[in-house]
């Protein structure tokens, strides 16, 4: 299936993404992920406000369009079945991925503001295996992973009140655009990530 995922920052879409790709064998395709690992190749040639990825994304700021829809260009032409995550973000994304793909199911996962920064500010990642945990929803097991656990550049306050405002400015309208092509389907994102997950699981069983 061609999956799509929603939502704010902190909402789940990596730890249900993770669960997606087990269960239903695609390729995850995450621009974060993807500009993480290139946070400072050299994006001047394009054109842009600053040299690198890195200074968009430690203020929180949407990276330029063209650098994006470059890499998920790229990554859909590998993959058959996938799920996207953290694209598109704002309505000229939507358009340009209207000309790369067509999509079965567009999953919205809701969350209240409140817990999405409770969810970020708690978040750590395994620099080893990119494993998602929270300090209190779901801490490692071995000590060994919880010794070498990191917190990701932009989940401080500050850097995470910008993320969310830039998601109601920009991303907000995207989640509307999908409602009126008719392919938008709610989760409530609130729930534990086992509940999360049967909801999620459900609605893509139901629309491949
Ligand atoms: P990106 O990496 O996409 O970050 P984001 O959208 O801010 O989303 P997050 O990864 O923070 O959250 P998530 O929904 O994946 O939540 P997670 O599963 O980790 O983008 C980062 C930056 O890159 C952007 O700011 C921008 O600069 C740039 N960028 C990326 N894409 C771009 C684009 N298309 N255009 C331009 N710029 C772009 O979960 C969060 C925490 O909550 C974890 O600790 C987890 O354990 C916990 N948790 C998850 N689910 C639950 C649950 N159900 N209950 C309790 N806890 C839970
Ligand atoms: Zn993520």
């Amino acid at each position: 299936p061609r999956i799509l995922i929603l939502g704010a920052p902190g909402a789940g879409k990596g730890t249900q993404s993770a669960k997606i790709i087990e269960e239903f064998d695609v390729d995850h395709i995450t621009t974060g992920d993807a500009l993480r690992s290139n946070k400072d190749m050299d994006i001047s040639d394009m054109d842009t406000e600053y040299d690198t990825p890195r200074e968009y994304m430690d203020q929180g700021e949407l990276v330029p369009d063209a650098v994006v829809n470059a890499i998920v260009d790229e990554a859909l032409n590998q993959a058959d079945g996938f799920v996207l995550d953290g694209y598109p973000r704002n309505l000229e994304q939507a358009e340009e991925l209207q000309d790369m793909t067509d999509l079965d199911v567009a999953l919205y996962l809701d969350v209240s503001e409140e817990e999405l920064i409770h969810r970020l500010t708690g978040r750590r990642m395994d620099p080893e295996t990119g494993d998602i945990y929270h300090v209190e929803y779901n801490p490692p097991e071995d000590p060994e992973v919880e010794e070498r656990l990191e917190q990701r550049d932009d989940d401080t306050e500050e850097t995470v009140k910008e993320r969310l405002r830039v998601f109601r400015e920009n991303t907000e309208p995207v989640i509307e655009y999908y409602e009126d092509e008719g392919v938008l389907e709610r989760v409530d994102g609130e729930q534990a990530p086992d509940e999360v997950w049967e909801e999620v699981k459900a609605t893509i069983e139901d629309a491949a």
